[in-house]
């Protein structure tokens, strides 16, 4: 009897300590169940010189070729006009409807971290922090769901142009200073949406570290994962948890090298964002139209099996590096021979630029290489195309994409569904 009793008591305490020590995270969205489908709101509140090469253009000054040097070199009246204009007029609420309507159901926004704070000596210019707040209103009323992206931290933490400084080797990893800013960045996003979980479920506290830049990167970045949990996931100060996931990205690092980090075994609420372009290696615009889909359908195992939550928040169905200022505003493209140490594969002519120029050939492999990467990418739990919107890269654009017929109205209306066999 005794026995029994202490049995039942133990039980009681196992039912009532049990969900507490789980913790019950319950996201906005209900990652892991439904697929992630979206795009990325690229070269709106962080500039970048192939999304918008007029901007650069416009200047008349060829070493502006970063939002950096875009404040730097230029009168600062005239750079706060045309960024403020950039800002009122390159994604509107019409991108958010027309986002919604093409059936999808995130968007991930990139901001830098001077939109919240810029130190002595920076020559950001500020202003983005109401359109983020727009952003979030307006994907509300579409019933679209953001991710608030880190895209550019103190120092930069891989040195290309979409982290606001373009630099040979980065320098946030290795200043301690420079991370405590952008953990204090962190805290004040999280805290500012951790009340709107239905709308900002998820926040990724720093874009594409530079992992291949070695260990030095790499030790910083796990310790930074493991600070943004605590900033992400208890933003109140208190012991009380938010509902919002936090997106760690692989650092460039193959998935196998993250096993076991911070998985649902200690931790609530964490998924993993990886990268998969086809472009920046010659060994990657080399290849024909097949190896590319046989490339993107080869990731399906290893995106199937992860621990984690896994989204594939970057890719593209470009098969070259052909998009005017793609590798750098004044750096050429490897696929017709003039990025520097390159050889020619082909003319860009018909690749990049307006769809009008594209063959229907080329469109129909656009098609199929886009199948190919979203039905791989549902093997895990969704992905985000960059980006919605360009300039002259139409190859790269989500919204050009359904206008000429090679990204479908609704994503699920696949024309090769057995593109990967
Ligand atoms: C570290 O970064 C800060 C800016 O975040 C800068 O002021 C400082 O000079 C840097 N320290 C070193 C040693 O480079």
């Amino acid at each position: 009897m005794a026995l029994l009793l202490s049995a039942i008591v133990s039980a009681l305490l196992l039912l009532s300590v049990a969900p507490l020590a789980l913790s019950q995270i319950s996201p906005g969205f209900p990652y892991g169940t439904e697929k992630v489908r979206g795009v990325n709101l690229g070269g709106w509140l962080v500039l970048e010189p192939w999304i918008t090469p007029s901007l650069f253009d416009n200047t008349g000054n060829t070493d502006i070729v970063d939002e950096w040097t875009f404040g730097e070199f230029q009168d600062l009246d005239t750079a706060t006009s045309v960024l403020q204009n950039h800002w009122n007029t390159w994604i509107t609420e019409t991108d958010f409807a027309n986002i919604a309507a093409a059936g999808l159901n995130h968007v991930r926004l990139p901001i830098g971290y001077w939109a919240f704070e810029v130190g002595p000596g920076e020559p950001y210019i500020q202003g983005q922090l109401p359109y983020l707040q727009q952003a979030v209103t307006w994907a509300g009323q579409y019933g679209l769901k953001v991710i608030v992206d880190l895209h550019g931290a103190p120092g930069s933490q891989n040195g290309f142009d979409n982290s606001g400084q373009r630099l040979s080797f980065p320098g946030w990893h290795s200043n301690q200073t420079n991370i405590d800013r952008t953990d204090a960045i962190i805290k004040t996003i999280a805290s500012m949406f951790a009340d709107q979980p239905d709308v900002v479920p998820i926040i990724a506290p720093l874009n594409e570290p530079a992992g291949f830049d070695g260990q030095a990167v790499l030790t910083a970045v796990r310790q930074y994962w493991y600070d943004s949990y605590g900033n992400i996931r208890y933003p109140y100060g208190t012991s009380q948890q938010s509902n919002t996931v936090e997106l760690i990205h692989d650092a460039f690092q193959p998935l196998s090298y993250w096993s076991g980090f911070e998985t649902p075994t200690g931790w609530q609420g964490v998924a993993m964002d990886t990268h998969i372009y086809q472009v920046f290696s010659d060994a990657d615009v080399e290849m024909s139209y097949q190896d590319h889909i046989n490339t993107a359908c080869a990731t399906q195992s290893s995106l199937s099996t992860f621990d984690l939550w896994l989204i594939v928040g970057e890719w593209s169905p470009a098969p070259t590096d052909c998009a005017t200022y793609l590798n750098g505003r004044g750096i050429g493209a490897r696929y017709d021979g003039s990025y520097p140490g390159s050889s020619y594969v082909g003319s860009c002519t018909g690749l990049t630029g307006s769809a009008s120029t594209f063959s229907s050939s080329y469109k129909t492999f656009l098609r199929q290489f886009w199948e190919a990467q979203v039905i791989s990418y549902e093997k895990g739990d969704g992905w985000l195309q960059w980006t919605w919107k360009t300039e002259s890269a139409d190859d790269w654009s989500y919204s050009a994409g359904l206008a000429n017929g090679w990204i479908p109205q609704d994503p699920t209306d696949l024309m090769y569904p057995d593109i990967c066999g």
